[in-house]
């Protein structure tokens, strides 16, 4: 069989499972309403942030391209964010990458040490199973666990310090990673809960949390700071990534370290030094978003973000119950069902600190054996919903995600309520019918 034969059949498999991927039609999204970006603030669209990006680049002494690596070009502009971010987010240092996805792919490869365990929640982002995965950490000590699960954290930690001498002196450590704001399933991680296990079962102070707050970067936290920073928490972790590219409609990313983890990523992530550094211009736009941060915009968007959440819940879930939809056909999951379940496990204390009513988030995943048929069916009526299915979630939760925007209208939410009914409501009986039996 030729390359060409191989890489066609793997794309033909693809599609008899019905989950190859494609860009979408640049201009079938026209006109219809998004619910699908992580432009959660609406900031990509406001006349505010657009003129003031547009005075600074005219203002900036650079701004086109940054010549090559930071290792090897003038970054007066980029250690000028720097500085502004390590301070902005109560931060030793701070350290640039192009992505976010260049952040944890170099921070995991090279930090954990041989010797040195990891910890990762089970659905953590793909970026940091490539650096798990290029790191020096023996295989065997690279351990998933349940999802958000404070217990199933404790039990595989205790299970790899007893089995790990090294662990339990302190001469070896263990990393764990978890993300604040989860982009498949719009749930919260109980960081306290988390800190607390690791401090209890890693007494000799190696156990090094690492946080991505990717998609709760602008929306939670004092000023958009993230949910590290809600629960006063800066000082209890290893690291942090924010990104630029989601509620800050930039590009690029930041992980908040230590200055000698700092010096040892422009040492070693190879993300961080083979390659160009960050285009001027895009140091610009990623200011001009931390202005909105630091002025009180941000906050004020995302409290509206998070009221439209919790109606948007209230309406899906009064009118799946009203028109006694199948929960096998639709549902919202588990922690999202009911009202009290919505909250994360120290949601109080949260909230009290916050002075944010709950902890709603601007994304919900609708469960459906048929995601891409419900996406065709709200597309078909003016509303762009992205059906998800595996690999990226795990087999058996495929679903349609609704991504909120700070600028969605409740009218614009009910229409997506409606819709969503209206098309469980189309299904024959007998076909309802059987997608129950199937999933039994
Ligand atoms: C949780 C998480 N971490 C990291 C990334 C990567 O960030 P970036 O888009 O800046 O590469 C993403 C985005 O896809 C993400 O969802």
């Amino acid at each position: 069989m030729s390359l060409n034969d191989k890489l066609a059949a793997a794309l033909a498999s693809r599609d008899r499972r019905a989950i190859r991927r494609r860009l979408p039609d640049p201009a079938a999204d026209d006109g219809l309403v998004d619910f699908s970006t992580n432009d959660y603030l609406a900031l990509s669209r406001s006349p505010a942030l657009r003129a003031r990006f547009l005075r600074q680049l005219a203002a900036a002494p650079d701004v086109l391209g940054s010549g090559g690596s930071r290792l090897l070009v003038n970054g007066r502009a980029h250690a000028a964010l720097e500085a502004r971010l390590a301070a902005f987010f109560r931060a030793p240092a701070a350290l640039l990458f192009n992505s976010g996805f260049d952040a944890n792919a170099g921070l995991f490869a090279c930090v954990p040490q041989p010797g040195d365990a990891l910890l990762f929640d089970e659905h953590i982002h793909a970026s940091v199973h490539d650096g798990v995965r290029a790191s020096r950490v023996d295989p065997a000590a690279r351990v998933a666990f349940a999802h958000n699960s404070v217990p199933g954290l404790r039990k595989a930690l205790g299970e790899l310090v007893a089995a790990r001498p090294a662990l339990r002196t302190g001469a070896s450590g263990v990393f764990v990673a978890v993300e604040t704001l989860y982009s498949m399933d719009g749930t919260l991680a109980p960081l306290p809960e988390i800190v607390d296990a690791i401090d209890e079962l890693l007494p000799a102070g190696n156990g090094h949390l690492i946080v991505d707050e990717a998609h709760a970067t602008g929306i939670y936290g004092p000023q958009g700071r993230g949910l590290v920073a809600a629960y006063g928490l800066e000082d209890r972790v290893f690291a942090r990534l924010h990104t630029f590219g989601k509620a800050l409609a930039a590009t690029g990313a930041v992980l908040l370290v230590t200055p000698l983890v700092r010096d040892y990523l422009l040492n070693y992530a190879r993300p961080l030094i083979y390659t160009t550094a960050l285009g001027h211009a895009n140091v610009v736009a990623a200011e001009c978003s931390f202005d909105a941060l630091e002025d009180g915009t941000a906050q004020q968007l995302a409290t509206r973000l998070l009221e439209l959440s919790r109606y948007f819940l209230a309406a899906l879930r009064s009118a799946l119950a009203t028109h006694r939809v199948p929960p096998a056909l639709l549902s919202l999951p588990f922690h999202l069902a009911l009202p009290s379940l919505a909250l994360p496990p120290s949601s109080s204390s949260f909230s009290s600190s916050l002075a944010l009513p709950s902890s709603a988030t601007p994304i919900v995943p609708v469960l459906t054996p048929h995601p891409r048929a419900l996406a065709a069916h709200l597309r078909a009526r003016g509303l762009n919903a992205r059906a998800i299915t595996w690999p990226t979630v795990p087999k058996g939760a495929d679903r349609v995600r609704v991504c909120l925007r700070a600028d969605h209208s409740r009218a614009d939410v009910e229409r997506l309520v409606r819709a969503m009914v209206e098309w469980a409501q189309s299904w024959p009986a007998v076909e309802v019918g059987a997608v129950v039996q199937a999933k039994l």
